[in-house]
């Protein structure tokens, strides 16, 4: 496959229909993580909505401090946000991001993705889209939010990613057997993204929950949690507003689990 990812941020910019996100997009060739580049700019008072994307990553970073192949052919990106939150009112933001990621790619490819708690995407048992959030909080008080998407795109995942990736992981490129354009998709999750985040901001954390559920085929299914040393397994029976995974176990009992460092697996 033959790697598409040039991006004309004019051309983007021009039809991009947003207020914030997406106004100021800084494009480069190879980063080590754009989160990293993201976090710096916003400690230098990089506005709301500040994008750094890039062609590939030499240090992608996912969630539990693993590492997150980032080769030329994916999107890899980073919007900086400036919540006026407090630290665990900002939780919800990486359904923010799920939802915004599932509605796009169910829009504009049609493709039945689905979210995993607690900020995965997949194509059926295989994942498309990673999100990582990071925060610079003062305190209770969130000073600025990086929030990370990597996106499989124009991946020839059997070709590219490590071999124990390959049986876990499905790109755009595969599931639609055709290239697509990096420059449309991303212009459409920036719009999306800020329309999701706006309506989180105004209206609580209860309504984007719900809507993110709709998506989400594990509840109700058996699935396997780790928790550092610890696993549990059980149905996962519903998520709460605070983000919260609550788990029915094999003795009839309930489990709760904050997103954190843990881990999920559908059984
Ligand atoms: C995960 O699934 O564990 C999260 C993966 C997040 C990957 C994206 S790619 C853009 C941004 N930069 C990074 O280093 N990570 C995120």
């Amino acid at each position: 496959m033959r790697v598409l990812t040039r991006i004309d941020i004019d051309r983007l910019q021009e039809g991009l229909r947003t207020k914030r996100f997406g106004r100021s997009i800084i494009f480069q060739k190879e980063v080590s993580s754009t989160n990293d580049v993201a976090k710096e700019l916003a400690a230098y008072g990089a506005g709301e909505g500040t994008v750094v994307v890039a062609e590939r990553q030499t240090a992608g970073r996912g969630r539990l401090g693993r590492e997150w192949f980032s080769p030329s052919g994916g999107l890899w990106f980073s919007i900086v946000l400036l919540p006026r939150l407090r630290v665990p009112e900002a939780v919800p933001l990486v359904f923010v991001a799920g939802l915004a990621v599932t509605k796009t790619l169910r829009e504009l490819y049609g493709l039945s993705v689905e979210t995993l708690w607690p900020n995965d995407v997949l194509v059926g048992d295989r994942k498309i889209c990673g999100i990582l959030t990071e925060m610079n909080s003062t305190g209770e008080v969130v000073n600025f939010i990086v929030l990370g998407i990597g996106i499989n795109a124009n991946i020839n995942v059997k070709k590219v990613l490590p071999e124990q990736l390959r049986d876990v992981a499905t790109s755009l490129g595969e599931e639609l057997g055709q290239k697509i354009r990096i420059e449309e998709l991303l212009r459409a999750l920036l719009e999306k993204l800020e329309i999701e985040y706006d309506l989180f901001l105004e209206e609580g954390a209860s309504e984007l929950l719900s809507e993110w559920k709709q998506y989400a085929a594990f509840l109700g299914h058996n699935v396997e949690i780790s928790s550092g040393e610890e696993k549990f397994v059980g149905i996962a029976q519903d998520v709460e507003n605070d983000g919260v995974l609550v788990l029915k176990l094999g003795n009839g009992s309930f489990r709760r689990f904050l997103v954190g460092d843990i881990s999920l697996r559908v059984k």
